[in-house]
């Protein structure tokens, strides 16, 4: 297949890797020429576009079979997520309406899901967040939703849970920096994925994933945070991080979410297995890798 990665970050890149590795012919985009060496090596064909600037999309020529969007607003505000994810996949669509593609897997996240009372969340399940930022990552699942219902435009969407896995994960970095404070009574639960699996189930969303189906891309365990620092703590003979102050606490209230993500459907219906099935898997996975550094 030839594949056009839009986004080679932190998933694009061991993403457009493994891609490559299996055979296809991997183009990937990042805004700028620096870190093509990185992508060269990886047997991906570096190209330079901004999706929020469609006039740079020319260098791009010819059909690809696949296409992934992983671009990522960079923790920006409202105005980043409206012009990278929303006016950016506008863009795109108007751009592939000339050569669409066979399958087009679009990153999103478990943030769209506002719930607060700690209930299980399938796919679906109401979409109905509270913060702009989120809303805007719905507003831009429901452009491609339209498109694959109205002009069968072949997308699907992988709701990525939080992504952690080498040199991410900001709870297990703040922890190694003895800077983690526990939020609340700490029951809070958190969902997580590690990044060879969400590149794992990327490729399967690509290879069976169906056009207008959405799919959670989360692990087998929603972790309470209070239960997450126990296990790191244990794991690394460390103590239990303190309780975060109420002032900390207050700081930290708006926009905070409390759900478990079902994850099924990406199991039955993709048939995807998981090569770190829960945060216990991965981050022992992580840590043995910190240790041979
Ligand atoms: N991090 C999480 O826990 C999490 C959770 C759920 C969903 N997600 C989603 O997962 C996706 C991938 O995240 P990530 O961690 O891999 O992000 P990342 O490491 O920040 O990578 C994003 C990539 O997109 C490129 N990019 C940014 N703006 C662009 C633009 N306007 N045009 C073209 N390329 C652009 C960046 O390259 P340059 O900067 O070089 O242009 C970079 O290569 C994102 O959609 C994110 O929203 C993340």
């Amino acid at each position: 297949m030839r594949v056009l990665i839009i986004g080679c970050g932190y998933v694009g890149l061991p993403l457009g890797a493994e891609l490559a590795r299996r055979g296809h012919e991997v183009v990937g985009v990042r805004r700028s020429p620096e870190g093509a060496e990185e992508l060269l090596a990886a047997g991906i064909t570096p190209v330079v576009a901004d999706v929020t600037r469609p006039e740079t999309f020319a260098p791009l020529s010819g059909a690809f079979d696949w296409v992934v969007n992983a671009v990522s607003s960079t923790k920006g505000g409202a105005s980043e997520y409206r012009a990278v994810y929303l006016e950016g996949t506008r863009h795109l669509l108007d751009w592939l309406a000339a050569h669409p593609p066979q399958k087009y897997v679009h990153l999103s996240s478990t943030s769209v899901y506002g719930q607060m009372d700690g209930e299980v969340v399938n796919e679906i399940a109401a979409a109905a967040p509270t913060g702009e930022t989120s809303q805007l990552l719905v507003a831009t699942e429901q452009l491609l939703l339209t498109a694959a219902s109205e002009r069968e435009f072949p997308a699907v969407i992988l709701r990525a849970a939080g992504i952690y896995g080498p040199t991410r994960g900001h709870l297990f970095q703040q922890f190694l920096r003895n800077e983690a404070r526990i939020a609340g009574d700490g029951t809070r639960v958190m969902n997580m994925i590690h990044r060879d699996d969400l590149v794992g189930a990327i490729i399967a969303a690509l290879e069976r994933g169906r056009r207008g189906e959405i799919y959670n891309a989360a692990d087998d365990e929603s972790v309470s945070q209070l239960e997450f620092f126990r296990w790191l703590a244990a794991k690394l003979g460390k103590p239990l991080p303190p309780f975060a102050t109420e002032v900390e606490n207050a700081a930290r209230k708006r926009g905070l979410t409390n759900k478990r993500v079902a994850n099924d459907k990406l199991k039955t219906e993709l048939g995807y297995a998981f090569k770190y099935p829960t945060f216990r898997e991965g981050y022992a996975s992580e840590i043995a890798r910190m240790r041979l550094l």
